[in-house]
């Protein structure tokens, strides 16, 4: 049965939120939930063919509810992902004025209640032995402060090559921003923490930030410093460096510009975690890639009894380059009334044997 719904928990409100899960023929599932359109659980086999949850994340519904203990885990991310600077723009000569949610000073995610914090819509459909998900959410003009009543969907199709495809599209019927990303948090291993994870960026540069987490502008080449990951490196391999860089992100916590065009699919980063033998590929049509070493977490009790330490999980989010409005060189975050926004971005589930001789 590549596709099972069943109740997941029950919001304040008395709504239900349900959890959706995606099996291929390899074994690979996928655990989804309407509730902020996110992943709960990616079960991938290891080199010895044992299958383990591969994400960090919550037993229940009440844990995700909790923002004591929920860390924007799994979800999907908008209107904006990641920071916009004193929560303004200007659009069309109107300045707007979004949620300071992050110390008073930035715009963190989508604001108070982002696409994380709303129940969305959902149909399921399996076609050629691929089993997926579409999501669908009609943010209305004005919520969260941003203009234009904007339609959003999320469809995750998980395959029998054990890829999990993201395709996004939205439609607003005014001129807004808008910048989606997915949040899972991973964990190839189950380790107290991901330093060990061996992680390849396809990136020539990224851009650095200033102490509040905000780009510069500047797009600085990786040659040399910490933030070279264009051959594979253990993630904890430098990121105790004393580097400007990762003081500002309390590790890593940045944006890559991603090598290659943007709008086509390709290659952002290859994980490779050694006692497992998996891995894990993301490939993007986003120009950006955010590294977070999970710098923020504090021990809340996730899935299992485990405990979501520092650096107990990464995210490599696929995204447009964060504080995009402020940065006209970056590449545009402006969806025009009526046009059709696109983006898709795949997680491959992988091992690698262990080599003999
Ligand atoms: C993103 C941000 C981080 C942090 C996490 C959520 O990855 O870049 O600074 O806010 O989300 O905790």
């Amino acid at each position: 049965m590549p596709l099972q719904q069943q109740l997941f928990g029950q919001l304040p409100s008395g709504t239900a939120v349900h959890l959706l899960t995606l099996t291929n023929s390899h074994g690979v599932t996928v655990q989804l939930m309407n509730y902020g359109a996110a992943i709960v659980a990616i079960h991938t086999p290891d080199r010895d063919g044992r299958m383990a949850d591969i994400t960090l994340g919550f037993d229940s519904l009440s844990g995700y509810l909790d923002p004591e203990r929920n860390s924007y885990f799994g979800c999907v991310v908008g209107r904006y992902a990641n920071r916009i600077a004193g929560g303004q723009f200007v659009l069309n000569g109107v300045t707007y004025q979004l949620a300071v949610n992050e110390g008073g000073i930035n715009h963190l995610h989508g604001g108070q209640r982002g696409f994380d914090k709303v129940l969305w819509d959902y149909a399921v459909a399996e076609a050629d032995g691929a089993a997926s998900v579409a999501f669908s959410y009609l943010s209305p003009d004005g919520e969260e402060h941003y203009p234009g009543n904007l339609r959003v969907d999320v469809t995750y199709t998980l395959t029998d090559t054990n890829a999990l495809r993201i395709y996004y599209r939205a439609r607003s019927d005014k001129d807004t921003i808008l910048n989606l990303t997915n949040h899972t948090y991973f964990n190839l291993s189950g380790a107290e923490t991901i330093l060990d994870h061996e992680l390849l960026i396809n990136a020539d540069a990224f851009t650095p930030v200033n102490s509040a987490r905000i780009p510069t502008g500047e797009v600085r080449p990786v040659e040399g410093t910490p933030f070279d990951f264009r051959r594979p490196t253990p993630i904890g391999a430098r990121i105790h460096q004393p580097d400007e860089q990762l003081q500002h992100g309390h590790g890593y916590d940045h944006n890559f510009v991603i090598n290659g065009t943007p709008g086509t699919l390709r290659l952002a980063a290859i994980v490779h975690e050694p006692s497992s033998g998996r891995i894990l590929e993301v490939h993007t049509t986003e120009p950006g890639l955010q590294l977070y070493s999970g710098n923020f977490l504090r021990g809340a009790l996730g899935r299992a009894g485990r405990r979501y330490g520092r650096h107990s999980g990464f995210c490599l989010e696929t995204q447009h380059f964060p504080d995009s409005p402020h940065h006209p060189h970056f590449p545009s975050v402006v969806l025009k009334a009526g046009e059709l926004f696109e983006s898709r971005t795949e997680f491959i589930f992988g091992v690698q044997h262990a080599h003999h001789g």
